[in-house]
């Protein structure tokens, strides 16, 4: 990692050179509780444009606003619902972002021409140290290439954006390690565009919420299916990995001739369990399947097993339930629709 751009959040005059590079029009990564984002100064379409640029983000795909205080995050809001209110003392600062009908103010290409904006205040220190520093709003996305797995350290977003960050805030990983729970209002209830750090049975103890569903039509437009997606083939398993030893014993053979040589499987588990021998390796997100140990360990363990030259990853899918619905999610995205089958190595 090259140094000039990485300084440690641990140093107070780091926040003041951040401060200065977003007032100049920069872009600076820095933690929050979730990932790592890459910011700009949310006013400034310049800056902004600087962002989709680094990220080759397309520009319909709309950016989150991020503020230091819930006041301040509903100044940038039209109209603010009093369940929105609610919501916000409770998960604020927090993984909650409220997407609410945008002011004037903010410019167009952050809402890529939406009538609403998202909002969020970030529960993090050194994300909250940034924005005060700063003094305004910053529109910040997770920190990786368009479509690539979501940063939740400082190496990630290095090896991803390189130089076209002006400057990284190295605040160690991601406590929380998926993104933020999207949500938009109809009338009192609430509806989850992308399920995230503050759960639907979390939401659900204080209004009315909508079902999500990864399948459903694309309401935020960040939802296409494949997202967040390694460049190893990533297939989903249908349930536990032991019980899919029949129909991955005709799939490798599959492979091998086709390929005249064994297939190289990385499996992706929620907790440590059995071993195989035909298995490359096998990550366990947790020792003993704590949802939110495993959220944390998501990114960093599918980024390991991408740099392993395997011909496919399979992963095991995850309890639908609290944050394991998070995880499901970004699975599934990442998998791009890809199901582990007995034929899944058919059209190799
Ligand atoms: O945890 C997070 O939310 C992280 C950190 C950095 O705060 N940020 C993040 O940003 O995940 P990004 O750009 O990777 O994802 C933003 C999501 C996208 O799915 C986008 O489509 C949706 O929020 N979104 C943004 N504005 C929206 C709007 N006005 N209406 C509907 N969806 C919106
Ligand atoms: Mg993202």
């Amino acid at each position: 990692m090259s140094l000039h751009r990485v300084l440690s959040a641990h140093e107070k005059a780091s926040y003041q050179e951040a401060a200065r590079i977003l007032r100049q029009g920069g872009l600076v990564a820095f933690p929050t509780e979730t990932v790592y984002g890459l910011g700009a100064d949310a006013l400034n379409v310049q800056a902004v444009c600087r962002i989709f640029e680094a990220k080759q983000r397309p520009a319909f795909d709309p950016l989150i606003v991020h503020e230091y205080d819930p006041d301040r995050a509903f100044e940038l809001c039209r109209e603010v619902p009093p369940e929105a209110r609610l919501l916000a003392a409770r998960f604020w600062p927090g993984p909650l972002t409220m997407v609410l009908p945008k002011k004037e103010i903010v410019p167009d290409l952050v809402t890529s021409g939406l009538e609403t904006v998202a909002v969020r205040v970030p529960r993090h220190e050194v994300a909250r140290e940034l924005l005060k520093a700063f003094g305004g709003p910053i529109a910040a996305p997770s920190a990786n290439v368009f479509g690539y797995t979501s940063p939740t350290t400082a190496a990630h977003v290095e090896e991803d954006l390189g130089e076209k960050v002006d400057l990284i805030l190295d605040g160690g990983s991601c406590p929380v390690g998926v993104e933020s729970t999207v949500i938009a209002f109809e009338g009192s209830r609430v509806r989850i565009l992308r399920p995230g750090g503050v759960t639907a049975e979390e939401l659900a103890d204080l209004v009315r919420v909508e079902a999500y569903t990864a399948k459903g039509r694309v309401e935020s437009p960040g939802q296409m299916t494949s997202h967040y997606a390694p460049w190893t083939p990533l297939h989903l398993l249908p349930g536990a990995f032991g019980d899919f030893l029949e129909p991955w014993d005709a799939a490798k053979k599959v492979f091998f001739s086709r390929k005249g040589r064994a297939v190289r499987a990385g499996l992706l588990v929620f907790r440590e369990g059995p071993s195989y021998s035909d298995l490359e390796t096998i990550l366990a997100l947790s020792r003993d399947g704590a949802l939110e140990e495993a959220a944390s360990n998501l990114f960093e363990a599918v980024r390991k097993l991408d740099k392993m030259h395997l011909d496919v990853i399979l992963a095991e899918p995850p309890p639908d339930r609290g944050i394991g619905r998070a995880i499901a999610d970004r699975l599934f995205k990442a998998a791009s629709g890809r199901k582990a089958s007995k034929d899944m190595f058919n059209d190799l």
